[in-house]
């Protein structure tokens, strides 16, 4: 039915009928907000590279974890920052760590939010690998039990959900092993399974202090010219014992969102990156977009390319554009 009889702006008339036929739909209760605790009381200090983000103490943190609830936010994401570094990354596993002690108080307060963990050592350790350095490689088997600890010291001080982000083969296997084996058989594991060696996490490495001091992520995080790839990471993560599978970043990576979506019926997760909110940030503040379009438009069309759950910065700003009316 070609144009005359067929007329598409007949459905764009007012914004009523806009909203009408929108076939997506961002709501908040699909959002989930990374937050960085740190060591210290009394700490909310900006991250410079994330405007609007802050590094938190445990205090601070659980101030935070209020205002999310109160935005009507599901869950957040909690990275750490440790006291010292060291080549095993101790802290990532101590019972003691600001992440750990952060999970317990969070809990606490408010028990209703969902407290997703980040298992990783690589903003733990001196080198600023993901896993146990010999020579200049990283070595994989050897790195699967420090992840165990780490999930475990998570679990153990009230984690509801792990998510393993190191890409070392196996690891969601031996995770899910090790906290069945300590009867936490009910917690699931959020799996970074599509994790690209990806440019775009350039200002959360600078939050953290993980810039690799020596080469690059490449020998364990993927090559970003891969496709098919991440279908197979993501199976091998499903077989392993993954509940929710992510593919991260987003928005240079939605055709392998939708890719992925065609694959697997799991929750899947999108990390809307921090290079991909910066970019937001900085060209807002040039004057070169407006911010609040683009944030919606950006969210928007991860959940278009088929994600369920998009962990973003942008999180709370999202809530308060989309009770103003949304796109
Ligand atoms: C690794 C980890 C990274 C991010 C989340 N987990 C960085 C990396 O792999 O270098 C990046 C998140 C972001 O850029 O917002 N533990």
């Amino acid at each position: 039915m070609p144009f005359p009889t067929y007329r598409s702006r007949r459905l764009r008339e007012s914004p009523a009928l806009r909203r009408l036929v929108q076939e997506t739909r961002l709501t908040p209760s699909e959002l989930i907000l990374p937050l960085f605790i740190v060591p210290g009381h009394g700490i909310r200090q900006e991250i410079s590279s994330l405007p609007g983000q802050c590094h938190l103490s445990v205090d601070q943190a659980v101030t935070e974890a209020k205002t999310v609830v109160d935005h009507g936010l599901p869950a957040v994401l909690l990275f750490g920052l440790p006291a010292g570094k060291d080549p095993l990354g101790r802290e990532a596993y101590s019972p003691t760590g600001a992440v750990q002690q952060a999970v317990h108080a969070i809990k606490r307060a408010v028990p209703g939010l969902v407290v997703i963990t980040d298992v990783c050592l690589c903003e733990y350790t001196d080198h600023g690998h993901c896993g146990v350095v010999e020579g200049e490689r990283i070595v994989n088997d050897l790195t699967l039990e420090l992840l165990q600890r780490t999930a475990l010291s998570h679990v153990e001080a009230g984690a509801d959900m792990v998510a393993p982000s190191d890409m070392m083969d196996g690891r969601v296997g031996a995770i899910r092993a090790c906290l069945d084996d300590k009867g936490y058989y009910h917690i699931p594991i959020m799996a970074y399974a599509a994790k690209y060696a990806s440019s775009f996490y350039g200002p959360f490495r600078e939050a953290v202090q993980s810039t690799p001091q020596f080469g690059d992520r490449r020998s364990y995080q993927m090559d970003p010219a891969n496709a098919r790839e991440a279908v197979r990471e993501v199976q091998l993560d499903i077989v392993e014992g993954a509940d929710i599978v992510m593919v991260k970043p987003a928005l240079p990576y939605l055709d392998v969102i939708a890719r992925v979506r065609q694959s697997t019926d799991l929750p899947l997760a999108a990390y809307n990156v921090s290079g991909e909110y910066a970019m937001i940030k900085a060209a807002a503040r040039l004057g070169w977009l407006d911010e609040e379009r683009a944030t919606l438009e950006a969210l928007t069309s991860i959940k278009r390319a088929g994600a369920d759950i998009i962990i973003t910065y942008f999180a709370k700003e999202a809530v308060r554009l989309l009770a103003r009316g949304g796109l």
